[in-house]
Parts: structure tokens; C-alpha cells; sequence
């Protein structure tokens, strides 16, 4: 170098200088109140039970969901949402509509413990229940039966409802499915439980260590119902529909994979945009840290800032209530 001339004439890492410097010119933050923490609860248990492909995660007893619950809330978590496993599957997912079966006894309890600090959300699909698996009900060729199953679907909204959900979410991809349960919400007066759309849910392997939580039946694949990863402008498509048909709030499910698919839709609507870090995201950090080939807290932090950039509003992710209060921790 010889005269100033040849100096660089901008220098981006002067604002990268301190921790006091990055923390104030950081575009995106997190925030405890935009996290939302996955839960499952399994009927005729004692003991909660460890899921072993998600270290940390458990099938809780009606108890420890409550403390659970409660200890979510303490740290901020915005949201809780709500999966069932039920003790008996059979082919209708039968538990899934019985005003005490598993689901909506965890509703109860939990609204009735945070409710009012929290926003209690649900799953509202039949896989859990099911014992073939599937997120819906067969028909007799074996296919699963859409419009048979939005039938089913409407009756669990109204269940849901009825054990005080405040946000119930439609994951089963059917067609017509955040219609449907918009009528059946309405059609009981429950115009004021809103509908979390999993718009853009795909046929993901990511999906993996959810199917051990829920202790899932499932021998096949989801491939006639979730999207396949290869597309994106079905994912459009789908937005366009559930919008139409009502959704007050819109999914990406996975997230860290489909980050394009997320940009785009938080790009297009003006709904709030939920993406779910689903269970293989969350198992395969776990995995690599407990290796030790990554720095699983900074790997943490830096998954769900990517999310966030891409255009979430909300996350949904196990690491909630750990996260929240690390970020409570740090101001
Ligand atoms: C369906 C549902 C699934 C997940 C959430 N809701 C499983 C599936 O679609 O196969 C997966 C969540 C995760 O992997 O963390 N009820």
C-alpha cells in the first residue's frame, strides 16, 4: 500500500468491531414471546418418558406436562402446542374426537395452568390416533379418504374447542381441511379460535424422530398428501387456499430446509408466518453436538436467527423454553 488512495474507501467490519457494535446494529433478534414450544402427552403413564431421538424430550404424564407448561411460560414461550398419545389407536382415530380422550384432557390442563400467559395451541390431525398411521381415514382400497376424513376433522375442532383450545393447527394436508374447520368452529360458536394453517407441510424424512414421539403406526410414507421437497410453487398454490378458505396464520413445516419456500410466503401475505423446526432439525444438532463436532448452543442460536431472517414471525421449536431463557439471561 502507498497512498491513502489505495485504501479500502468502505469498510464493512468497522460495524462488526465489538459485541457492544453487533448487538446494536443486528437486524434480526429473537424473542421468547415468538417462540413456541412443542409438547407431547401420552395417556396411562406414570413416569414421563424420554423420546430417545430427541434428547431432552419426553411423552409427559399429565403432571409433568403441567410443570412443563408452566416452566415454558416462566420463560416467556409465547406458545404451546399440544400433541396426544392416546392409549388405544384404532382405524378412526376414535380418540381423537372423545371429549376426554388424551389431547383434550391436555388442553384442559394446560389452558387452566398458563392459559392466560400463553397461547395454547393444538395439533388437529389424526396420525396420532390412528392405528394404520395415516393422517386421516382409509377408504376401502386402503387410499386415504379426504373429504371422509375432513369430517373427522371438523369434529375434532370442536372438541378441541370445546376443552378451551385457543388456536387449533391443521396438519393433516387434506384438501379443504382450514375450510372445513372454520365452518365447524363457527357452526358452535367458537368464532374466536383462531386456525394455524400448515400451508407448505412436506413429505420430509426430517419428520423422522417425531414418529418415535408419538409412538406413530405408520409403515408407508405421507407422499399422496405432504408436498413433495422438489416443489415450490405448490406451495403458492396451497397458501392461496388455505387464505381463501380462512387461516388465520400460516406454516412452513420444515423450516431450516425450506427457507425459500418461507421467504416467499412472508413475502406474499399479511398474515402472521409460523415455521415449525421440526424434530430431525432439532435431533440431528443434538446428534452433532453431542459428538462434539459442533458448538451446539451457538448452532442453537444460529438456526433459529436464520429462521427468523428468512421471514418467521413465530417458531415453532423443542429448544423453546431453553432458548427463551438464555434470551432472558442475556436481556
Ligand atoms: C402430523 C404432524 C407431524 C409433525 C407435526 N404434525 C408428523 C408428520 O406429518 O408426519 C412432525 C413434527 C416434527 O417432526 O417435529 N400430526
Amino acid at each position: 500500500m502507498t497512498g491513502y488512495g489505495d485504501f479500502p474507501g468502505a469498510r464493512p467490519r468497522r460495524l462488526r468491531t465489538s459485541p457492544a457494535m453487533r448487538r446494536l446494529v443486528a437486524e434480526t433478534r429473537l424473542n421468547p414471546a415468538e417462540l413456541i414450544l412443542p409438547m407431547f402427552v401420552r395417556e396411562g403413564i406414570s413416569e414421563p418418558v424420554a423420546v430417545s431421538s430427541m434428547p431432552g424430550v419426553f411423552q409427559h404424564t399429565r403432571d409433568t406436562l403441567r410443570k412443563a407448561a408452566l416452566e415454558a411460560a416462566e420463560a416467556g414461550v409465547g406458545g404451546i402446542m399440544l400433541f396426544g398419545v392416546p392409549a388405544v389407536k384404532d382405524a378412526l382415530g376414535t380418540q381423537g374426537t372423545e371429549p376426554d380422550g388424551v389431547l383434550q384432557v391436555a388442553i384442559r390442563d394446560v389452558v387452566s395452568e398458563v392459559g392466560d400467559a400463553v397461547v395454547v395451541m393444538s395439533d388437529l390431525c389424526l396420525d396420532e390416533f390412528t392405528d394404520h398411521g395415516h393422517c386421516g381415514v382409509l377408504d376401502a382400497q386402503g387410499r386415504v379418504d379426504n373429504d371422509a376424513t375432513l369430517e373427522r376433522y371438523a369434529e375434532m375442532a370442536q372438541v378441541q374447542a370445546d376443552a378451551g383450545v385457543h388456536v387449533v393447527g391443521p396438519s393433516g394436508m387434506m384438501d379443504g381441511q382450514v375450510g372445513i374447520v372454520r365452518d365447524a368452529l363457527d357452526a358452535v360458536g367458537f368464532e374466536d379460535v383462531s386456525i394455524l394453517a400448515y400451508t407448505a407441510k412436506y413429505a420430509s424424512a426430517f419428520y423422522g424422530p417425531f414418529r418415535e414421539a408419538v409412538d406413530s403406526s405408520l409403515t408407508g410414507d405421507r407422499k399422496t398428501y405432504q408436498q413433495d421437497p422438489a416443489n415450490f410453487r405448490e406451495s403458492l398454490r396451497e397458501l392461496a387456499l388455505d387464505l381463501a378458505e380462512g387461516a388465520d396464520m400460516v406454516m412452513v413445516k420444515p423450516a431450516l430446509p425450506y427457507l425459500d419456500v418461507l421467504r416467499k410466503v412472508a413475502d406474499t401475505v399479511d398474515v402472521p408466518v409460523a415455521a415449525y423446526q421440526v424434530s430431525g432439525e432439532f435431533a440431528m444438532v443434538e446428534a452433532a453436538a453431542a459428538n462434539g463436532w459442533i458448538d451446539r448452543d451457538r448452532t442453537i442460536m444460529e438456526t433459529l436467527t436464520c429462521v427468523r431472517r428468512a421471514g418467521a414471525n413465530m417458531i415453532l421449536t423443542y429448544w423453546a423454553t431453553e432458548v427463551a431463557q438464555r434470551l432472558g439471561r442475556e436481556g
